[in-house]
């Protein structure tokens, strides 16, 4: 068994994720890919030398089998990233019951699901971790046709302060990263008038990228964040202060 800490980044097969993962394995840890693409997942393993587990984080059982293999391969979970999320925007009088259930299930619920399963099945045993979870400024100030998605982010801001209140005695850590608007996937599908009314209003004028929000994680993830639990850190070119 490695002497190296282990990484779970879930949703770390591309975007934020992948560059948390990249950040991390350059930090000298064991990553362990979590995601429901299978391809991009094993590509992403294969490339940081980790490992990978097809899971939805919305499907508790799954989620339980693949923390008992994580654990079963590496011994123990020392740093777990919540980063898998999704979106379905529409305006709240139109939103399909369905798209609500869905991002809630994925973007709150996983993240109950996987840090219940980390601090249960390891670091509460071991009496130590840090867990780092990616919420975003709309969990904050709110934002049009993205009811769901809001919400689930503001659920996951409580959540990791309700979990930083939890196990804070057991030597865990648990924070939270609040991302403006990032280059990945998730944002270039959006309309270009959409992208230059967000753009407006950042004080920095550009976009945000992967990598930065993987500095942030690996600060809060590891050792030189030692005495900080509980906080949300605004990644946002200053668009919220
Ligand atoms: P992305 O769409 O590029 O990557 C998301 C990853 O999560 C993908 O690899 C996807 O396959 C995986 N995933 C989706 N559903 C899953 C499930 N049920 N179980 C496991 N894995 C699943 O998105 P991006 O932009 O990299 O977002 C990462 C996180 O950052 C998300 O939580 C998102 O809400 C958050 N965020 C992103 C911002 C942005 O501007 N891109 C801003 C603020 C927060």
């Amino acid at each position: 068994m490695s002497d190296k800490k282990t990484a779970v980044v879930t949703g770390g097969a591309m975007g934020i994720g992948k560059a948390i993962s990249e950040r991390l394995k350059k930090a000298g840890c064991d990553i362990v890919i979590i995601d429901v693409d299978e391809e991009k997942a094993s590509s992403a393993a294969s490339e940081l030398e980790g490992t990978y587990h097809v899971c939805d984080v919305s499907d508790s059982e799954q989620v339980n089998e693949t923390v008992d293999k994580i654990i079963e391969n590496n011994g123990k979970i020392d740093i777990l990233i919540n980063n898998a999320g999704i979106t379905a925007d529409a305006l709240m009088m139109r939103m399909k019951e369905n798209d609500w259930d869905r991002v809630i299930g994925i973007n709150l619920k996983g993240v109950f699901n996987f840090m219940g399963a980390v601090l249960k099945k390891s670091m509460m045993r071991n009496k130590s971790g840090s867990i780092v979870n990616i919420a975003s400024i709309v969990g904050i100030i709110g934002n049009p046709g993205q009811a769901n998605y809001s919400a689930s982010k503001a659920g996951v801001i409580a959540l990791t302060k309700t979990a930083a209140k939890e196990s804070a005695t057991r030597g865990i850590r648990v924070n939270a990263i609040a991302p403006g608007f990032i280059e990945t996937r998730m944002t270039s599908d959006l309309p270009d008038k959409v992208k230059e009314e967000f753009l407006r209003n950042i004080p920095m004028k550009r976009m945000g990228t992967g990598e930065e929000v993987a500095a942030a994680v690996e600060f809060l993830a590891l050792e030189n964040s030692s005495y900080i639990t509980g906080q949300v850190i605004i990644l946002d070119g200053g668009m919220v202060m």
